[in-house]
C-alpha cells in the first residue's frame, strides 16, 4: 500500500510540473485546437516509415457511391461491431503491406494480392514465405468483397466472416508461417509490440496500445471492405442509363456507350438469351456472387461448393476458378457453353431436363460475352493511392 502511495506522489509531482509548463500559455489561446505540424502519432514520427499523411487520412469510411449502386450500398457484410473508420482502414492498409507479418519478413498479404491486378496473383498458385512452397488454391481478387452476402470467405467458404479470414494466411504454414510450431498469433503480437509504430497506431485506432487478434482482424477487414469498384466502363455506362423505374433499373436497354458486341454480351450475361443467365449468380451491379449458389460442375461429381469473388476486373486476371485451371476468359466461356459436368451438387440454374445446360452459343456470341466481361475492368481502384503500398521504400 505504502509503495503505491509513494508512486502516486511521484505522479502528482510530475503532473504538477507539467501543469507549471502549461500555465505559461496565455488563457485566451486555450480554445484554439492544437494542430500537430509533424506526422507524430503516439510519439512516433510516422514519416520515418510511411508516405501516409496522418493529418488528412484518405476517406475509407464514407465513400461516394454512384447512382446505380443505390440498391447495393446498404446490402453488405460489414458487421455493426466493425464499422469502418479512416484510422482503422489505414492501419489495415499498413498491416496488409507489412512483410513483418510473415515469420521471416519475406511476404505480406500484398505479395499474393497485388493492387494492379485487382488484388490477386498472376501465378496459378502463390509462393509462400519460404520462397518454394505454393498455395493449394489460386489467389482471389478482393474487390467488392463487402458485397458478398454469404459473409463467408475463401473459395470453399471455410472462414465464417471476413474478420475471421484475415488472420488465416498469417497462421498458414505455407503462406506467412506463424503456425503453431512458430508460436502462432501470440508470437506475431510479441513481434508487433517491438515494432515502433504498431502500439502507437493501435492506440489512435482503438484507444489504447493493446495489440490483439481481434484488433488486427478488424483493421484488415476494414481495409478490404473499402476496396469497392465503381469506375469500370460498365459502371460509367450503367450510371448514365440508370432508370429506377425500369425493370433491372434499365440494364436491359442497350448502352449507347457500349459497342454492339459489348451490348450483345451484356444481353447474354443478364438474360436467358444464351440459355444461362450469368447474372442470376454473379449479381449486378457489384458482380458479387449470390450466396445461394451451389456447384457449377467444373468436374463431374464435385464434392465442394465454391464461391467466386466479384467479377469486377476479371479481365485483368490471368487464371480463373478456384484452382486457376483456365487461363483465358474464352476458356471460361467455353466451359459454360459446353463443359458443365453433372453431379449431385450442380446448381439448378445450370440444369435443364436433369442434364447440365448447354448454351450453344455461336463464336460471335462467345466473343461478345468475353467483350462484356472486359468492360468490368476498373482502372481507378487498381491505381488509387489509398490502396497502394504505404511504406517508404
Ligand atoms: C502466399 C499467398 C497469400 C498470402 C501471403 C495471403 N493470401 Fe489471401 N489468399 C490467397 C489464396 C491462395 C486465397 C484462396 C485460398 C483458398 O480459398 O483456399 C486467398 C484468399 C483470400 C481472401 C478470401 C476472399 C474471398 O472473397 O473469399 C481474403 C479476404 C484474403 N485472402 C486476404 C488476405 C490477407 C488479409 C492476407 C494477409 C494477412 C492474405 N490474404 C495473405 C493467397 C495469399
Ligand atoms: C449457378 C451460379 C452461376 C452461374 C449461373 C454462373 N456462374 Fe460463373 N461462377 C460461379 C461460381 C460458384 C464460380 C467459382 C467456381 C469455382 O472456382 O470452383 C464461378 C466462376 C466464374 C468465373 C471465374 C471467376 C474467378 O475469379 O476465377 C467467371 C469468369 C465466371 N464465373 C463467369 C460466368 C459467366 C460468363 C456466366 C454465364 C455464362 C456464369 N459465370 C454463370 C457461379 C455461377
Amino acid at each position: 500500500m505504502r509503495k503505491y502511495a509513494f508512486l502516486f506522489s511521484i505522479l502528482l509531482v510530475s503532473c504538477a510540473s507539467d501543469e507549471d509548463v502549461y500555465t505559461d500559455i496565455p488563457t485566451e489561446n486555450t480554445d484554439i485546437p492544437v494542430v500537430p505540424t509533424d506526422p507524430i502519432v503516439g510519439g512516433v514520427d510516422m514519416s520515418d516509415y510511411f508516405t501516409i499523411n496522418f493529418e488528412a487520412l484518405s476517406n475509407y469510411s464514407n465513400p461516394d457511391y454512384p447512382i446505380h449502386y443505390i440498391n447495393s450500398v446498404g446490402d453488405n457484410n460489414e458487421p455493426a461491431t466493425n464499422i469502418t473508420t479512416d484510422n482503422g482502414a489505414t492501419l489495415g492498409r499498413i498491416l496488409f503491406f507489412d512483410k513483418q507479418l510473415s515469420i521471416n519478413d519475406a511476404v505480406s498479404c500484398a505479395s499474393c494480392h497485388q493492387q494492379g491486378i485487382a488484388f490477386t496473383d498472376n501465378n496459378q498458385f502463390s509462393t509462400g514465405f519460404d520462397g518454394v512452397s505454393v498455395t493449394g488454391a489460386h489467389s482471389m481478387r478482393l474487390l467488392n468483397a463487402r458485397f458478398y452476402e454469404g459473409e463467408s470467405f475463401f473459395w470453399d467458404k471455410r472462414a465464417p466472416t471476413l474478420e475471421a479470414q484475415t488472420t488465416e494466411p498469417i497462421v498458414n504454414s505455407v503462406e506467412m508461417g506463424f503456425d503453431a510450431n512458430n508460436g502462432g498469433l501470440d508470437a506475431l503480437i510479441t513481434k508487433m509490440n517491438t515494432i515502433e509504430y504498431y502500439p502507437a497506431l493501435f492506440e489512435t485506432t482503438f484507444g489504447d496500445t493493446t495489440i490483439s487478434v481481434d484488433r488486427i482482424q478488424r483493421a484488415l477487414a476494414q481495409y478490404i471492405r473499402a476496396m469497392v469498384s465503381t469506375d469500370s466502363r460498365f459502371d460509367e455506362a450503367f450510371a448514365q442509363n440508370f432508370n429506377p423505374n425500369a425493370p433491372g433499373n434499365g440494364i436491359g436497354q442497350d448502352f449507347p456507350q457500349f459497342t454492339a458486341q459489348e451490348n450483345l454480351g451484356k444481353r447474354i450475361f443478364t438474360t436467358n438469351q444464351g440459355n444461362i443467365n450469368c447474372s442470376g449468380c454473379h449479381q449486378l451491379p457489384t458482380f458479387a456472387l449470390n450466396d445461394n449458389v451451389r456447384g457449377i460442375g467444373l468436374d463431374a461429381n464435385e464434392t465442394t461448393i465454391f464461391k467466386a469473388p466479384s467479377l469486377k476486373n476479371i479481365g485483368t486476371s490471368a487464371q480463373f476458378m478456384h484452382d486457376g485451371r483456365f487461363t483465358s476468359l474464352t476458356q471460361v466461356v467455353e466451359f459454360y457453353n459446353s463443359g458443365i459436368q453433372s453431379g449431385a451438387l450442380l446448381d439448378n440454374r445450370l440444369m435443364q431436363n436433369g442434364q447440365p445446360r448447354r448454351m450453344n452459343l455461336t463464336e460471335a456470341e462467345k466473343q461478345a460475352l468475353v467483350a462484356f466481361l472486359e468492360t468490368l475492368t476498373d482502372d481507378v481502384v487498381i491505381n488509387d493511392p489509398k490502396f497502394s503500398d504505404p511504406f517508404i521504400q
